[in-house]
């Protein structure tokens, strides 16, 4: 376990680093991780305050990652509940104060609030000592809650929490609470942008990016992982990657309403303008200053291209649209991207698009059946998709699923 002068030291580094995070998933995740570290606590949650209600939004539980497969990725569903004293993430939302619980099925029926072993007999697991503090922000209004839960001796065993974290918890919740409502506003001004240019029924379109932006962090780490690449580089690149993926279709903002919204099939002069969006959407971020620009460009420009090199809009100056000289096809056209010549954010971002786009429905098509999207992207291995890529999507098609659960289609 770490000391008390280490705690602090390693409080300050915590607040840098994550003050340097801008995209909430990402940001979650490291929030959870760093508070289990600091406090050495087996198992954590994150709420996150939506209108009235608390909405579960991420959980970590390394002894139940331990029983999975190697590799493999903890699974859980997102629920909301009410801010108020029944439970026990409600009772310190509502009271915006700290709860530490000693043994969560010794709680005295004095307290107003009790806990629901449910989660805990679902998934096999038992939930003694529990830390539950509020996420302030600088306004001192509670945005969330972070629960931190089995805090663990050096001998393994699950003992209370130490009063003496307490204040060095609530210390991180604070600088916790003020990133995640700046990741907030930056996803939010991704979506004003988004829904801004009216590219879709705004309804339609949040759902839809978020999910294509987490599939292809998801697919990109496992891939990442199988490759052998540097989990460190991997995390750098995954906050990105996920706005940069949320902006792959931008370039339709170019593309006129009538093409865009039309409700029937495209003729083929229709499609030849709609493939305009890949590198209009590029040239947003053509003066690269940032990773988040390049990348950002570079998904916008390739998510179109096909593993086999049938794909569009290929070798082309973004400025322009026009073929570059040295790869023109017979047809005095750009040569398509073929292979790894189509760099890796593109391959990714191909594969999370057409799998959201086909189990979605759109002005153009209905939705299709998972069973069927899923054969039809087996079938393209190695003809639309690379298959290393393919490859990844399969090995974490429960995370995929899940996700998809996490941001459903609104209904009217
Ligand atoms: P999108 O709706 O986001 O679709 C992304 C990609 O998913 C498509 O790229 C295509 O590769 C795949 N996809 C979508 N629907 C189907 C399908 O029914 N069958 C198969 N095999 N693949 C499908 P693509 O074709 O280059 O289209 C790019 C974008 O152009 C689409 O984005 C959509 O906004 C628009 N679009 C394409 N075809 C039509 C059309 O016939 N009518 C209309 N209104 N829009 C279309
Ligand atoms: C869209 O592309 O915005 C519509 C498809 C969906 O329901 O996600
Ligand atoms: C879409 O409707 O496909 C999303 C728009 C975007 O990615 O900018
Ligand atoms: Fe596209
Ligand atoms: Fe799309």
């Amino acid at each position: 376990m770490l000391d008390r002068k280490q705690k602090l030291q390693r409080i300050i580094q915590i607040g840098l680093e994550i003050s340097q995070i801008k995209d909430l998933d990402v940001l979650l995740e490291k929030v959870l991780t760093d508070a289990r570290k600091l406090v050495n606590a087996d198992a954590g949650s994150l709420y996150i305050k939506e209108d009235d209600k608390l909405k579960f939004s991420y959980s970590q539980n390394a002894t139940l990652v331990k029983k999975l497969k190697k590799g493999h990725k903890l699974v859980y569903t997102t629920f909301s509940m009410p801010i108020n004293n029944n439970s026990i993430a409600g009772f310190v939302a509502n009271n915006n104060v700290l709860l530490n619980i000693p043994d969560a099925y010794e709680i005295s029926s004095n307290n107003p609030f009790h806990f629901d072993s449910s989660y805990d007999k679902k998934v096999g697991y038992e939930t003694h000592s529990m830390l539950t503090v509020p996420l302030r922000n600088v306004r001192d209004e509670c945005v969330g809650v972070l629960q931190l839960i089995n805090a663990v001796d050096d001998d393994g065993g699950i003992i209370p929490f130490s009063e003496d974290d307490e204040p060095l918890v609530k210390h991180f919740a604070n600088y916790a609470a003020t990133a995640i409502e700046r990741a907030q506003m930056t996803r939010t001004t991704i979506m004003r942008m988004i829904s801004m240019a009216e590219l879709r029924d705004p309804k339609e379109t949040g759902p839809h990016v978020n999910r294509v932006a987490s599939y292809a962090v998801e697919i990109y780490e496992i891939w990442a992982r199988n490759k052998g690449l540097d989990t460190e580089e991997i995390d750098k690149q995954r906050d990105a990657l996920r706005m940069a993926a949320m902006l792959h279709d931008v370039g339709k903002v170019a593309i006129s309403d009538t093409i865009l919204k039309k409700p029937g099939k495209f003729d083929d002069e229709e499609y030849e303008i709609m493939k305009q969006h890949t590198w209009m959407g590029a040239r947003l971020f053509a003066d690269a200053r940032s990773d988040f620009d390049e990348i950002a460009a570079e998904v916008a420009q390739h998510h179109h291209e096909r593993w086999d090199g049938k794909g569009y809009p290929g070798y082309i100056d973004v400025s322009t649209g026009e073929a570059l000289q040295n790869y023109l096809d017979d047809q005095g056209k750009a040569k398509a991207k073929k292979g790894e010549d189509i760099p890796i954010f593109g391959r990714v971002v191909a594969l999370a698009d057409v799998y959201d786009a086909l189990c979605s429905k759109r002005v153009y098509k209905e939705a299709w059946d998972e069973e069927k999207v899923l054969e039809l992207i087996k079938e393209e291995t190695g003809k639309q998709f690379d298959p290393e890529i393919v490859e990844a999507f399969f090995e974490t098609i429960d995370v995929i699923r899940s996700i998809a659960q996490r941001y459903p289609d609104q209904q009217d």
